[in-house]
């Protein structure tokens, strides 16, 4: 198996199409060792690309990250930074945060001055000289789009971030901001899986298809409910996911759930949140699989509980 590699948008980076997520970072609790295995196990098994968002952890995941794979040096070496297309997200102001007590009332916030001292403040706790991706996080109902594109050009002139892109954002969010961009956006990372199909039928996906740009489906797995809700939707998943698994060779629940998001012809990175080598190991067989329309189907009928009309 080797992992497939595929440029995010009309000219961004080349990116594993399993993205690892590092939200539940700190939950793993982690040795640094254990830590630095489960990176260069991400690594070794083509799983090069790493998502990231300064307030995972209330805001210290990407400081317990760029402290374990640097070693403790200044930098993550270069011989693996050159490995890993690091993506990460600003612009949600935490409430209730034990690191930034300052913080009373949950926020986003996009303008010129916070996206650039965010992205900064990232390259500082990751330990690098760059960002390959930079989202932002939620959609801003105050976002002047002539402002955040005015930061992410001077964060791309100035070297520090190489590419941009949204997260949550509606088709119309999008276009706002990219139409003051004199280069095109990279991605939305979008919540997306089985068990949540919306962005195939609220325009998001059509329009990542339409001007090439990457979906990023975060939470792929339900966050791991599609393996403990009991609830009816989940129940059928299990069902069918197990059935297509054994028709198509083996497979398991999650690696059809994964291929099925792979399927998509917008060419979704499912974006994992497993924190267990093995795990990611079994999401990078999923490009193994090929559904045919008819159970790619089923699984949609699966998750609406409805036939196909
Ligand atoms: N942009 C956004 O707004 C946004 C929001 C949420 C998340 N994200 C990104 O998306 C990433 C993934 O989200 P996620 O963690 O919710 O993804 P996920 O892969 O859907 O869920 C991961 C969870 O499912 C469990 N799991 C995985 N495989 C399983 C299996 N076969 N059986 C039972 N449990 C299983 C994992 O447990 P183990 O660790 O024990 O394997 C983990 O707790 C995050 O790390 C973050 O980078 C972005």
């Amino acid at each position: 198996m080797v992992m497939q590699k595929m440029q995010m948008g009309v000219d961004g980076p080349n990116c594993s199409r399993i993205i690892a997520g590092f939200w539940r970072l700190k939950h793993w609790n982690m040795s640094v060792n254990s830590l630095l295995d489960f990176v260069h196990g991400c690594l070794h098994l083509g799983v090069s690309t790493l998502d990231h968002a300064d307030i995972y952890g209330d805001y210290t995941c990407e400081r317990i990250f760029g402290e374990a794979v640097s070693g403790g040096s200044a930098k993550i070496p270069g011989s693996m930074r050159s490995q890993m297309q690091i993506v990460t997200k600003c612009g949600i102001g935490l409430q209730h945060s034990q690191t930034r007590p300052g913080i009373h009332h949950q926020h986003y916030n996009t303008d010129a001055d916070y996206v650039v001292g965010a992205a900064e403040a990232s390259l500082k706790h990751l330990r690098t000289d760059y960002i390959d991706v930079l989202l932002i996080h939620r959609p801003d109902a105050l976002m002047n789009a002539d402002e955040t594109a005015r930061a992410f050009e001077q964060l791309h002139k100035e070297g520090k971030v190489r590419f941009f892109g949204v997260s949550n954002f509606s088709p119309s969010q999008l276009s706002l901001l990219q139409s003051r961009l004199p280069f095109p956006l990279v991605a939305n990372q979008v919540e997306c899986s089985v068990m949540h199909i919306d962005p195939l039928h609220d325009g998001t996906l059509d329009q990542c298809q339409e001007k090439r740009i990457a979906p990023m489906a975060w939470s792929p797995l339900a966050g791991g409910r599609l393996f403990s809700e009991h609830n009816e939707q989940a129940a059928r998943l299990r069902e069918v996911l197990a059935a297509i698994g054994e028709e198509t060779g083996g497979y398991t629940a999650d690696q059809v759930a994964l291929a099925w998001l792979l399927r998509h012809p917008s060419g979704i990175f499912p974006v994992i949140g497993t924190g267990k080598t093995g795990r990611v190991r079994s999401a990078a067989s999923a490009l193994d699989i090929s559904l045919s329309r008819e159970q790619w189907y089923r699984i949609w009928s699966a998750s609406t509980g409805t036939g196909v009309p």
